[in-house]
């Protein structure tokens, strides 16, 4: 086992505080909150981000590149768009310094996948039928058209279905079963007889998502695409934030995080 190692005086780092220590080759952040200090990698397990650089907030820091949360304690992944948890090590205070023991697996054991996540329910949007859209693939590429020909009007499943289309791209999982679409609404274009005009509700993994722009504009792309829409509208919702809980089990399979 690793021997614990002196790597600073406690009354270098205030309490809240955070520094960057090395320990036995490796990068360590180091935090005191509360009066307690915990050490873990300064690896974001999303790619690589330096956690000691990120926001401490209580017991969490976010990482400074794409907001992934750890928690401090235990190395736990928070949030996404990390969803492993970084190495936590051991700490001590003696003799007036904090001295920090290298474990050599990760701890915390990631984000809680079932907790107790109340979101509102989407608008319930009448519509007379809904089938199940055509799907068409040709020369390779993959294309749903969802439109009445299908055998009724424009509803809510056909344009999930069309968001599909649509993969965060660090995740490669679709927005859907991310659970990224908080609702979706239609409403018949009073300039376009027979087309629908589409809102979509949507939340990002956390409020500074380098990837929003372009999930914004492939989410309009995929949509109003579809010969049944004359306009799509998409709503950035961050209330209630979005937790690893909203994944569907086909997303929690993707990402290996079962
Ligand atoms: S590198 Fe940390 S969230 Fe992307």
């Amino acid at each position: 086992m690793a021997e614990f190692i002196r790597v600073a005086d406690v009354a270098e780092i205030p309490d809240p505080g955070k520094t960057l220590v090395e320990v036995d080759d490796d990068m360590v952040a180091l935090f005191h909150v509360g009066g307690v200090f915990y050490a873990i990698d300064d690896v974001c397990t999303h790619d690589g981000g330096p956690l000691a650089d990120g926001e401490l907030r209580d017991h969490k820091i976010a990482c400074p590149r794409h907001g992934a949360k750890f928690d401090i304690r235990t190395g736990a992944a928070l949030s996404m768009p990390a969803v492993r948890p970084t190495r936590a090590h051991d700490v001590k205070v003696d003799d007036g310094g904090v001295w920090v023991r290298l474990r050599s697996e990760a701890g915390g054991g990631g984000p809680p996948l079932h907790g107790a996540v109340h979101l509102p329910v989407a608008p319930v949007v009448p519509v007379s039928t809904c089938s199940t859209p055509a799907a068409t693939r040709e020369a390779g590429e993959t294309t749903v058209e969802a439109t009445s020909a299908a055998g009724g009007p424009l509803c809510e499943d056909h344009v999930r279905e069309l968001l599909k289309e649509v993969k965060d791209p660090e995740l490669f999982v679709n927005i859907v079963d991310l659970g990224l679409i908080y609702g979706v609404t239609l409403t018949p274009a009073a300039d376009a007889p027979g087309k629908q005009h589409v809102v979509i509700d949507m939340t990002m993994t956390s409020p500074a998502c380098p990837a929003g722009p372009q999930l914004i504009a492939d989410t309009k792309r995929a949509v109003g695409g579809s010969s049944d829409v004359s306009a799509v509208e998409v709503r950035i919702v961050m209330d209630p934030p979005w937790t690893p809980d909203r994944m569907t089990d086909a997303a929690r399979d993707q990402l290996g995080i079962f």
